[in-house]
């Protein structure tokens, strides 16, 4: 009997030490401890061993159920701690599905920038990009807005100092191209710009494609042709435009291209300002100003440029009534598009 209960006693203690989960205590329990188990058994039989062994078996008997009890209790709150603290081991299911990678996609607004430059390398022109921080000397002063210029209002501008500042439209690229280039010249300017202004229709940072063509005997007709093409590749080709005249300090005459407002439909509401009509572009020919900043000759040569408002396409593509969902990076929006 003494070696079945000193078997008994390693086997225990071997078996509690491979427990790491508190639901496998109770049948630890049981097979040890229980009204059935072995222990119990061995402890009934006391009684038909000789008088002589009887006391030292039973003492045997009792420390060795009193110290499995201990060693049994001490685990069940060692793995009650772990499990309150997280830290327990868990079992890996391993028949879970695995979990799905969501595929990324492409922001609407470079969608829309992407399809704008495509049309346009489908025109001949080719792709051009600068740098977002620009100097004062490029933003505005060859552009003929020199210093204190009224048309500097219409551009409310985060200036880094007096001369260096993030560029507020794309055109600075006209005056880069045409100063390593002669003509004739086919460009598209692709990038964003920054303006201290924010509400339905206005961001901080938005998008802007400049275009600008220069050769000779380029007229408003050909700056007409190519933007009808563009809005009619763009969207539906019956979509109503309206050329209006406008005013840019680089072009001369200057117009700006509006869309009728999808949101309603040309009949007023809040995205349009009850005007019915959305502006999505500045255009002109470019003035001789310009030209005689960048060394071109203004008698041989003339040009047209363009300036497209990237999400002003994007709302009118998808019909968005608020410019600034673009930048509010909700997943239910994006994953729309
Ligand atoms: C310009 O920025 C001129 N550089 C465009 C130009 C280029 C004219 C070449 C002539 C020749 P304007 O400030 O109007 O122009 O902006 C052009 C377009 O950018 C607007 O028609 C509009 O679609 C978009 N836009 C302007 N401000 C914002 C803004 N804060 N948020 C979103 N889009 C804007």
């Amino acid at each position: 009997m003494e070696e079945e209960l000193l078997r008994l006693q390693s086997e225990a203690k071997t078996e509690l030490s491979t427990i790491i989960r508190p639901d496998e205590l109770e049948s630890f329990r049981v097979k040890y401890l229980g009204r059935k188990c072995t222990l119990t058994m061995l402890m009934r039989k006391l009684g038909e061993v000789s008088a002589q062994d009887r006391p030292r078996l039973g003492n045997l008997a009792n420390s060795i159920k009193k110290e499995i009890e201990a060693d049994f209790l001490e685990k069940e709150m060692a793995l009650t701690q772990l499990q309150a603290t997280g830290k327990g081991e868990s079992r890996k299911d391993l028949t879970l599905p695995g979990r799905v990678i969501p595929f990324g996609r492409r922001h609407p607004v470079s969608q829309v920038m992407l399809e704008i430059c495509r049309i346009f390398e489908g025109l001949g022109f080719a792709v051009a990009e600068g740098s977002d921080v620009e100097t004062d000397y490029y933003n505005f002063e060859a552009l003929n807005i020199p210093k204190h210029h009224p048309a500097r209002d219409m551009h409310d501008t985060f200036y880094f100092d007096e001369s260096v500042l993030l560029r507020t439209h794309t055109s600075p690229m006209q005056i880069r191209a045409m100063e390593k280039q002669e003509p004739p010249l086919r460009i598209i300017a692709p990038g964003k710009v920054y303006r201290c202004d924010s509400d339905i229709t206005h961001t901080p940072m938005f998008h802007q494609v400049e275009g600008f063509l220069v050769d000779r005997h380029v007229s408003f007709a050909d700056l007409k042709g190519v933007l009808s093409i563009f809005i009619a590749k763009m969207f539906d080709s019956n979509v109503a435009i309206r050329f209006r005249p406008s005013f840019f300090p680089f072009t001369e005459p200057s117009a700006e291209v509006d869309i009728a407002c999808v949101i309603c439909d040309g009949k007023g509401c809040r995205v349009c300002k009850q005007t019915g009509w959305i502006e999505i572009l500045g255009a002109g020919l470019i003035d001789p100003e310009v030209f005689r900043m960048v060394g071109y000759d203004s008698e041989k040569f003339s040009g047209f440029a363009f300036g497209i408002g990237a999400e002003r396409i994007a709302m009118l593509k998808y019909g968005i009534n608020d410019i600034r969902l673009y930048y509010e990076n909700d997943m239910r929006f994006l994953s729309q598009f």
